[in-house]
């Protein structure tokens, strides 16, 4: 017989519903908004090792929905009890190998389940200790990531916290006007890992352009998606656009794509749409791809950080 992957060996482990002392009380979980905050809710009293109800995975399914961002406090899980608790939310994302993303292997051409976001040299040294400006994962891909989980081993005395944005109140701060402007509209985000070398696993842009002129080549594939899109659950409209990828307009004049593109960008990052995660040891924060963005602070590169991140498979945006 084949060995187990990680993941085939981590819902094997998993404790059950049957073992009652492993189950979650239900009673013993709240999920409370962030005060005065454009997004995000703190989950108390859930331990992510523990088997839990369906009760609860329904209601934080419902919470993420609303929310964007969970924040769970005090966990203390390995790899595989970590990747147990993360798959009742969905599939592991596996992009294949012509698209390459944070992580990827080059022997198996998909990233690992569960990604060391660090940087720590020998601990993956994905990311490192710069600043990240505002992005959705895998944005690039034909199914991004529906959403993620980066979970806090090792935190840096200065610096490196993770601000999410919420995509559906810009897109809803927006006028009418711009709204019917662009809810029609295609846009292809370009693959940053496809341009250079310079490029992979250290989420830095170097010269990457911020748009694409049609004189100029096309690196890697392209995939439009809609600039506006729909979460499948809420039904609610978001903008889909990031900050600092090459991006392209689909049937747009050149000068024109480029402006409306800067202002939206300019628009996104206003700071009644962001909130500012100060991370505590054990912190897991789970939060919805489709409809937000989220950046990071640089931290001195002498002081050590270490997240662990697990990625969800997604559909195509529409
Ligand atoms: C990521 C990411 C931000 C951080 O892992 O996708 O953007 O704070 N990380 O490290
Ligand atoms: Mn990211």
């Amino acid at each position: 017989m084949t060995s187990l992957t990680q993941l085939s060996q981590a819902i094997h482990d998993a404790p059950r519903w049957h073992q009652a002392e492993q189950l979650q009380n239900p009673e013993e979980i709240s999920i409370i908004p962030l005060h005065d905050e454009a997004l995000g809710a703190v989950v108390f009293g859930l331990d992510a090792r523990k088997a839990q109800a369906g009760e609860t995975i329904h209601r934080l399914k419902q919470a993420l929905a609303e929310h964007l961002i969970l924040i769970f406090k005090k966990q203390s899980l390995d790899d595989f009890q970590y990747l147990a608790f993360a798959s009742y939310f969905g599939s592991i994302f596996r992009p294949s190998a012509d698209n390459p993303v944070l992580a990827t292997q080059s022997d198996t051409g998909t990233p690992p389940d569960v990604i060391p976001v660090s940087n720590a040299v020998g601990q993956g040294d994905y990311t490192g200790h710069g600043e990240l400006s505002p992005h959705a994962d895998h944005q690039w891909t034909t199914q991004p990531s529906f959403g993620s989980l980066l979970y806090a081993i090792e935190l840096p005395e200065d610096g490196g916290q993770t601000a999410w944005f919420n995509t559906i109140k810009a897109y809803d701060a927006l006028g009418k006007d711009t709204q019917n402007q662009i809810d029609q509209l295609q846009l292809i985000t370009y693959n940053p890992f496809a341009r250079s070398q310079n490029n992979k696993g250290t989420g830095g842009y170097g010269d990457t352009p911020y748009y694409r002129f049609k004189d100029q080549p096309i690196i890697g594939h392209a995939y439009p998606h809609p600039l506006v899109r729909t979460h499948p659950e809420s039904g609610r409209k978001a903008l889909w656009l990031n900050t600092r990828s090459e991006v392209e307009l689909v049937n747009y004049e050149d000068q024109a794509g480029n402006a409306l593109i800067q202002k939206l960008r300019e628009h996104l990052l206003k700071p009644e749409f962001r909130y500012e995660h100060q991370w505590e040891e054990g912190d897991i924060v789970f939060w919805d791809n489709q409809v937000t963005l989220h950046s990071r602070q640089p931290f001195p590169s002498d002081q050590r950080r270490l997240l662990k991140r697990i990625s969800l498979a997604g559909g195509r945006p529409f």
